[in-house]
């Protein structure tokens, strides 16, 4: 029987000296209702991200947003005693604050970006970003100053790669005349690819691409769901089958599923033994809204 291990997904090279494997984990589930306050069971949380890591994940998506702070705090205390420490990638998220749950308000002030960056590297215990991404574009300010102040951060060491999320080919054009982009984050799975675009032109500019709701919530996970069949097929769970897609879709795509039970877990960590032939991933893209 074949180990569950992110490594069986096959790895993204970040730059010369960090490869992570494609299978990740992102932390917005380990938060209160509507992504607001604590977790109702921290415990359970950090059990959950040093499982992560028993599995071999070493890609961790995370927002001082979530919470916020709450899934920070959980993923630092999580990764604190790792052993591979110096080999776990963070993806960070600056640039939206919060009033409520489920209330979110992009502020893209570039003293404010600055400040969220600082705090969220003592939240986390790190001394520099392995990846800052742009949240959301607040049209209040221009690419050049969000963007801007991004590289700045860059230039003094603090981060080393920039991202965009939930963003345009344009957007990303736009950005890239400011600083070197070498990531996106933006909503899409294997029932959603209203981003193709993105994700080929993310692809062809050399960028990590990171599906947020690749599970669409939840929902594709869901037994009678639209991928029941194919996983019946493969004798594997329907999150699986979305994920191992996504996995297919393109080598910069890095899933980043998030959940708050080790049992979910460990069956999204085994999509990575999932080997779709071409001719069932193409019949599964024809699910795809557009
Ligand atoms: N950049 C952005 O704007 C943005 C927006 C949203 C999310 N994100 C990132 O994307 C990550 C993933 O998104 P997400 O967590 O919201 O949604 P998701 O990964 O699509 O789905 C998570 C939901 O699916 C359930 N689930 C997970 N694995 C399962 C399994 N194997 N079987 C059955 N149910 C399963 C979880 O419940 P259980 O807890 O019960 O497993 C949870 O309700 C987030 O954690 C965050 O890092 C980014």
């Amino acid at each position: 029987m074949a180990t569950i291990n992110a490594a069986n997904a096959g790895t993204y090279a970040f730059d010369e000296a960090f490869k992570v494997n494609r299978l990740g984990y992102g932390t917005m589930q380990l938060t209160g209702p509507g992504t607001w306050g604590p977790y109702a069971d921290p415990e359970n949380g950090i059990k959950v991200i040093k499982q992560a890591l028993a599995y071999g994940v070493n890609f961790f998506d995370t927002a001082d947003s979530y919470g916020p702070w709450f899934a920070d705090r959980y993923l630092a205390a999580g990764l604190k005693d790792a052993a591979n420490r110096d080999q776990i990638f963070i993806s960070d998220k600056v640039g939206q604050t919060r009033q409520g749950p489920n209330v979110w308000t992009p502020h893209g002030e570039p003293n404010y970006l600055r400040q969220q960056v600082e705090v969220s590297m003592m939240t986390l215990g790190i001394d520099h970003e392995d990846l800052v991404f742009l949240h959301r574009i607040d049209t209040h300010f221009s690419i050049e100053e969000q963007v801007g102040e991004l590289k700045k951060l860059q230039d003094e060491g603090k981060i080393k790669h920039i991202g965009l999320s939930q963003v345009t080919v344009d957007d990303l054009k736009a950005a890239q005349k400011v600083a070197t982009i070498d990531a996106v984050e933006n909503l899409y799975n294997v029932a959603d690819h209203r981003d193709d675009d993105v994700l080929d032109y993310a692809e062809s500019q050399g960028m990590a691409f990171l599906p947020w709701f690749p599970l669409a919530t939840g929902q594709l996970a869901q037994p009678g769901s639209s991928l029941s069949t194919m996983a019946a097929k493969y004798h594997v769970s329907s999150a699986q089958i979305a994920l191992a897609w996504l996995l297919k879709r393109s080598k910069n795509v890095l899933p980043i599923p998030g959940t708050s039970s080790v049992e979910h877990l460990a069956d999204n960590v085994a999509a990575a033994n999932v080997d779709l032939s071409t001719a069932d991933f193409n019949e599964l893209s024809q699910l795809s809204v557009k």
